[in-house]
């Protein structure tokens, strides 16, 4: 006769236990990953009146010269505090006292040690706008 194999209940209780979490942990994964796409696909349209030096939005700053405007978020990347200070092209973040270069977006003081994310930029000569999208330039 053959022997059937079983699975005890404390088995059986892990393995559910283990589906469900991975269910969950993929659940997860999928909406920051959406949240993500849509955030990136998002469109912000500047003028040509930016002013010289650093204009703050809520998520990015604009950096303008004589020939150029770059877009950084403003998150730090130190542990992702809001910067919305600077002086001349000196950002200062107010959490633990990272600085950044505004034009760059190089860190100049720790604890932060890697740059400020750029995120595109491009001049559309179809409606004489600056866009923004919160999608990282790599
Ligand atoms: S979060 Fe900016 S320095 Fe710590």
């Amino acid at each position: 006769m053959e022997k059937q194999k079983t699975i005890t209940r404390n088995s059986f209780i892990h393995i559910v236990t283990g589906l469900i979490l991975g269910l969950v942990a993929w659940i997860w994964i999928k909406i920051t990953n959406f949240q993500t796409e849509q955030e990136n696909s998002l469109e912000f349209r500047h003028g040509q009146d930016i002013p010289m030096g650093i204009s703050f939005f809520e998520k990015y700053y604009l950096y303008r010269t004589k020939n150029s405007v770059r877009a950084f978020l403003t998150k730090c990347t130190h542990a992702g505090c809001r910067i919305n200070t600077s002086t001349g092209s000196l950002l200062q973040c107010n959490c633990h006292g990272s600085q950044f270069d505004a034009e760059t977006g190089k860190p100049l003081k720790g604890p932060a040690i890697k740059p400020l994310q750029e995120i595109e930029c491009k001049f559309d000569n179809a409606t004489s706008l600056w866009v923004v999208r919160l999608k990282p330039i790599a």
